[in-house]
């Protein structure tokens, strides 16, 4: 049996949240493979907004099995507030959460880390959720991490204590300012993960394995977004993780040649949050505009959202990398009433005209190259029919369609589960 995937083509918050919510009724197993708790992901259904960081966006229908896959880093302290926020649905979690003993855990002292080490990068600061993200990976790819299955080991604790020593010290090497109570947040981490030990902990490569032989359908959900991708994206601007189709694999233990569909998904527009660049990024009042209309704000961290024009180089670069096979519009709501739309379909760095994403966008001047579309006026947030979509709002999606050589089978109309058009 195969396995489908679903990821981000732009610098995350594109609506995976919203899209996996909504494919889930025709799936078995939702499997999240890579990022954490740097995550944000929004459901809207039954006029209720419920987002997710660490538990798949599969979670609330009645039937999906929602892994958290190796390839995942897993604060017990966010997941122990998540599984709160979840407790007035009566989700029976032993059955339909399931979490990878391979699953490494951010520790306090990582979150720590990784906020002295923004401080000491001073304007170069990446921008990171503070979330421990970058630490974490780096100790399970430096091979001192801690897994979710090694909690249940005799010898955890000595290593754990072996860890954060480590940390401290390199705590002090950061000199930072940061002020914190090391047994505070102990305590707090040691509660949270004695709910997390509760929890359904499996080998979850062998269960997807088995669950591929019993013909199960399986969707593979991604965090982040391919420009965010540890080799793919604008680095160092970018998270610790492999956000691209490989993540699906590494994160998950699902052969390359096991997945079939690959659903790429992407705003109408573009947003970023965080630092780095951002080549068609607006200043003016239309930049403004679709930051209010579109509510962009984090939904991990609240911070403002910086907005752009749409940039057809780094989607036609991200559906390359991922062999995308289908592409899903989000928010092309939000763009209504604005009279000329623009489309970056090449760069200009140093008087070339480039189709490409140059090595360093950071250091060259890239000047973004536009094709004008006009815009529509109508309000498409109680559509619900490809056939009664404004025809300038379909020419918007033809060209698209036709410059990206994707078919674009899902447009997005707004945040609820409905405002979903299939083409
Ligand atoms: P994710 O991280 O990719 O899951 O995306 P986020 O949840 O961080 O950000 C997407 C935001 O846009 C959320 O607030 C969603 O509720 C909202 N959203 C998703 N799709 C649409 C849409 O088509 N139109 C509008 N207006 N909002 C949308
Ligand atoms: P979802 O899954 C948008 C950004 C941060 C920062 C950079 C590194 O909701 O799309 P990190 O905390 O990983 O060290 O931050 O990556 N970032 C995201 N931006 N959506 C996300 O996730 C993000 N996760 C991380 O803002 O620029
Ligand atoms: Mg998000």
């Amino acid at each position: 049996m195969s396995v489908n995937l679903l990821l981000g083509l732009q610098w995350g918050d594109e609506g995976k949240g919203k899209i996996v919510d909504v494919l889930t009724q025709s799936y078995d197993i939702i499997a999240r493979f890579q990022g954490g708790p740097n995550a944000g992901h929004t459901l809207e259904f039954e006029g209720i907004k419920h987002v997710l960081h660490t538990i798949p966006s599969g979670i609330f229908h009645p039937k999906a099995v929602n892994l958290i896959g190796n390839g995942v880093v897993i604060d017990p302290v966010i997941f122990k507030k998540e599984l709160e926020n979840l407790a007035p649905y009566n989700i029976d979690f032993t059955s339909k959460l399931l979490i990878s003993k391979k699953a490494h855990l951010i520790l306090p002292t990582h979150r720590l880390l990784d906020a002295a080490s923004e401080a000491s990068k001073g304007k170069a600061k990446i921008g990171s959720t503070l979330k421990g993200i970058g630490p974490t990976y780096m100790d399970k790819t430096g091979r001192n991490g801690m897994r979710v299955g090694d909690v249940f080991t005799k010898t955890w604790k000595k290593r754990y204590k072996t860890l954060v020593k480590k940390h401290l010290r390199m705590l002090e090497y950061h000199d930072s300012a940061l002020e914190f109570d090391i047994s505070e947040l102990e305590s707090e981490f040691f509660e949270a993960l004695g709910i997390l030990k509760k929890c359904k902990v499996v080998d979850s490569e062998n269960y997807l394995h088995k669950a591929q032989e019993a013909g199960k359908k399986i969707l593979a959900e991604g965090a982040q977004g391919s420009l965010l991708d540890i080799d793919f994206g604008t680095y160092p601007y970018v998270t610790s993780s492999t956000t691209t189709a490989a993540g699906a694999c590494t994160g998950l233990g699902i052969a390359p040649n096991k997945i079939k569909e690959v659903f790429g998904i992407f705003k109408a527009y573009t947003t970023r949050v965080g630092s780095g660049p951002f080549p068609t990024e607006l200043f003016d009042e239309i930049g403004k505009q679709i930051a209010k209309v579109g509510h962009e704000f984090g939904a991990t961290t609240g911070r403002a959202r910086r907005v752009g024009w749409i940039d057809l180089v780094s989607l036609k670069y991200a559906i390359r990398i991922n062999g995308v096979t289908q592409l899903m519009m989000m928010k092309g709501d939000v763009l209504s009433g604005i009279k000329t739309i623009k489309v970056c379909t090449h760069y200009k760095i140093q008087k070339k005209i480039i189709d490409y994403l140059p090595f360093d966008i950071q250091s060259e001047s890239v000047t973004p190259q536009y094709v004008d579309i006009p815009g529509w006026e109508e309000d498409l947030t109680g559509i619900e029919e490809i056939s009664e979509l404004p025809k300038k709002f379909s020419d918007y999606i033809d060209f698209l369609e036709k410059e990206l050589q994707v078919p674009i089978k899902i447009v997005s109309v707004g945040p609820d589960r409905k405002q979903t058009i299939f083409r």
